[in-house]
């Protein structure tokens, strides 16, 4: 199960992508927040990256203006790889060599039609272990520290 969740500045990118979810036949939970509403960044990222880390959801799409202030927010929660997107090696190489487990994307950077391709990167790309393991749980004993 994937959650979706947004500020104020990226409901048009959020909506967008939902869709795409839709028609891609992948279940998703949407944490909002609709048209009309307003949620400060660091509010929304700890709502659904503490259903990440809990288990509720695998992995998490996170939209805010830039995508900064929520990707920032998400990395402070322990367990939370959140990685920061707008091109599709990153969002290929976050899932590969960092096992992210958070997408963000700012909806004032990027349209809809890449936001969706850097999606099905995210989704579609699987941890590639070995020495990457490594370097993960370093990242892990980093937050312990
Ligand atoms: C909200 O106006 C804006 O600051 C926020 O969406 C984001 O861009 C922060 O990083």
């Amino acid at each position: 199960m994937i959650g979706i969740g947004n500020d104020h500045a990226a409901i048009e990118l959020k909506l967008a992508i939902c869709e795409h979810l839709r028609e891609r036949g992948i279940e998703f939970t949407d944490y909002g927040i609709a048209q009309g509403e307003k949620i400060d960044y660091p509010d929304m990222a700890e709502k659904v990256c503490r259903d990440v880390v809990g288990g509720k959801i695998d992995r998490a799409i996170l939209l805010c203006g830039t995508g900064v202030g929520i990707s920032i927010s998400a990395n402070k929660i322990k367990g939370i790889r959140a990685c920061c997107c707008s091109d599709a090696f990153s969002a290929k190489y976050t899932r590969l060599h960092n096992d992210a487990n958070v997408l963000c994307m700012g909806g004032r950077v990027v349209g809809p039609g890449l936001a969706c391709e850097l999606v099905d990167v995210f989704l579609d790309t699987g941890f590639e272990g070995g020495r990457h393991q490594r370097r993960v749980d370093k990242i892990t004993e980093l937050e312990n520290k």
